[in-house]
């Protein structure tokens, strides 16, 4: 037995935050050709066990949750934002029932009927939003400007709330519920995270927040149990499950669990169709395919385009690879942690220290796996920093090969369609993790994504003369910085 690598650091307590907050990925690398797949480096005084790659993935993923917590590792941050008695609130085989009863609510049968309900959303802020001025002129020949960063986390509230939320939340969205939602979003930073209770403003706004909040679907749900009317959301769908126990979910944990889908659903598909654009907008020939694309399986004699449908809309080859390309290059994700609760030993068949020897994560550590830097490999995929969709269409390319080495590693058999749903956790390709903290809302943010960007393609031309912007690692979730705005010119059709 010996001990893991650390990082070397100047500073104490603060180890080596600074390089992993500027940049994850330099960071990650740089320490990968130092030491290897296994490192230790100090975060504000803890001390977090970086497993790099695939079998890092699954070292950390796969582990057992009564060797790895996600609760302690991200509580401080989420409990105050969601409230209290739900996700990490509660111990994890609590959670695990929560997340079956989310699971109720995301059926097929009410994807079916989002589209049209996306779509709308989409249409209507082409036509309404100032950004899009341009557009609502109806002139085909000049050319408009907007941030997509902006313009995607309107639309992505939106269209989450027309369909997931509820119409009540839909409805009060122009009014008291965007001030209430960006003050807790002020909330959700990696200062949270590192510095759970600093006597700062954005803290209490975030607390004043989160009480209104949680009343706000409290009041719905007992309007809801008062009334007669049935819909077909996801507080619906909570309100009438019930724990192994048999006793309901209580009104405030439905209240809760909404706040957590919306906190975990906003950024990471606002973010993700962000840089599609912006990725897509920098390659207009690719833009144009796409275009073709939705021509060929929708496009009808008159020259119009009939509606999208759940079904067509999950086998559209281009676009499904838009999004997977966009999430292996931008993982909303970049670092998915664990708090060690014991002595954990690394498989020497992943990282030892010698032929003899082995290594053990010991337990108040921190585990850290990235998604980014197995997207990044290039061991595994060929230039990788290049956004090329067409990766995943090459049957010998390295994208189906990694996703093969994953298959027959753990000896299932994967459907890597649209939105698909897997359950190894040894993988290059992690965007929504995996094992049994896997993201419950892939095959809704493919719905969403899917949708707005193939709305969006029909809609309008898209260029971006400033080139695809660098990335901003000083938020939670991985930001395109300045300049960023897209250059549009409305369709002629
Ligand atoms: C978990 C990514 C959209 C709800 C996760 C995890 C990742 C992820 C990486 C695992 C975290 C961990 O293991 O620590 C993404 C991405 C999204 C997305 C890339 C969009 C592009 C959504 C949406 C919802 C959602 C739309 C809700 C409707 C959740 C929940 C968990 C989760 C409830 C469970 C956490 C757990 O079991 O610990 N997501 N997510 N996500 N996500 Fe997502």
């Amino acid at each position: 037995k010996s001990d893991i690598p650390v990082v070397f650091h100047w500073l104490p307590i603060i180890g080596s935050a600074i390089e992993y907050g500027n940049n994850p990925l330099k960071f990650f690398l740089s320490c990968q050709e130092k030491y290897g797949d296994v490192f230790t480096f100090v975060l504000f005084g803890r001390h977090v066990t970086v497993a790099l790659g695939a079998k890092g993935n699954n070292f950390v993923l796969g582990g057992k949750s009564t060797a790895f917590g996600a609760e302690e590792a991200y509580q401080h941050l989420t409990t105050p934002v969601f409230g209290k008695d739900v996700v990490y609130d509660v111990p994890n085989h609590v959670f695990m029932e929560q997340k079956k009863f989310i699971k109720v609510g995301l059926t097929t049968d009410n994807f079916r009927k989002y589209v049209d309900m996306i779509v709308e959303e989409v249409e209507a802020f082409l036509e309404n939003d100032p950004a899009f001025e341009v557009y609502q002129t109806g002139d085909t020949t000049k050319w408009g400007q907007f941030d997509p960063l902006e313009a995607l986390a309107d639309i992505t509230i939106l269209t989450a709330s027309r369909t997931l939320q509820g119409k009540e939340i839909r409805s009060s969205l122009d009014k008291s519920f965007s001030k209430l939602y960006s003050d807790l979003d002020g909330g959700f930073t990696p200062v949270n995270f590192l510095f759970p209770n600093l006597p700062l403003e954005n803290y209490r706004k975030r607390d004043v927040a989160q009480r209104k909040m949680s009343e706000f679907y409290v009041d719905i749900i007992r309007k809801r149990k008062e009334g007669k009317q049935h819909e077909d959301d996801m507080i619906s769908a909570l309100m009438s499950q019930e724990y192994r126990s048999g006793s309901p979910l209580r009104d405030h944990e439905v209240a809760h669990l909404m706040i957590a889908l919306l906190m975990a659903g906003q950024h990471t598909s606002s973010i993700t169709s962000t840089w599609a654009l912006l990725n897509m907008a920098a390659k207009p020939g690719f833009v144009e395919a796409l275009y073709k694309e939705q021509v060929q399986y929708f496009g009808t004699a008159d020259g119009k385009f009939r509606s999208l449908t759940y079904e067509e809309l999950r086998a559209l080859p281009l676009l499904d690879a838009t999004i997977r390309e966009t999430l292996r290059l931008h993982p909303p994700i970049h670092s998915i942690m664990r708090y060690v609760r014991e002595d954990v030993p690394i498989p020497p068949t992943f990282a030892a220290p010698s032929k003899d020897g082995s290594y053990v994560v010991p337990k108040g550590n921190y585990v850290l796996a990235s998604p980014l830097v197995s997207q990044m490999d290039p061991k595994v995929w060929k230039k990788p920093s290049e956004w090329d969709p067409y990766r995943w269409s090459d049957p010998e390319g390295a994208a189906a090969q990694a996703l093969k080495t994953y298959v027959d590693g753990n000896g299932e058999k994967i459907d890597f369609g649209f939105g698909a749903v897997s359950k190894g956790t040894e993988s290059p390709y992690q965007p929504f993790g995996a094992g049994r903290h896997r993201c419950v809302g892939e095959q809704f943010a493919y719905l969403q994504l899917g949708t707005i960007l193939a709305t969006l393609v029909r809609k309008i031309e898209m260029r971006i003369p400033t080139g695809v912007p660098e990335n901003n690692y000083h938020t939670m979730i991985t930001m395109p910085k300045n300049p960023r705005h897209i250059h549009y010119r409305r369709r002629v059709s």
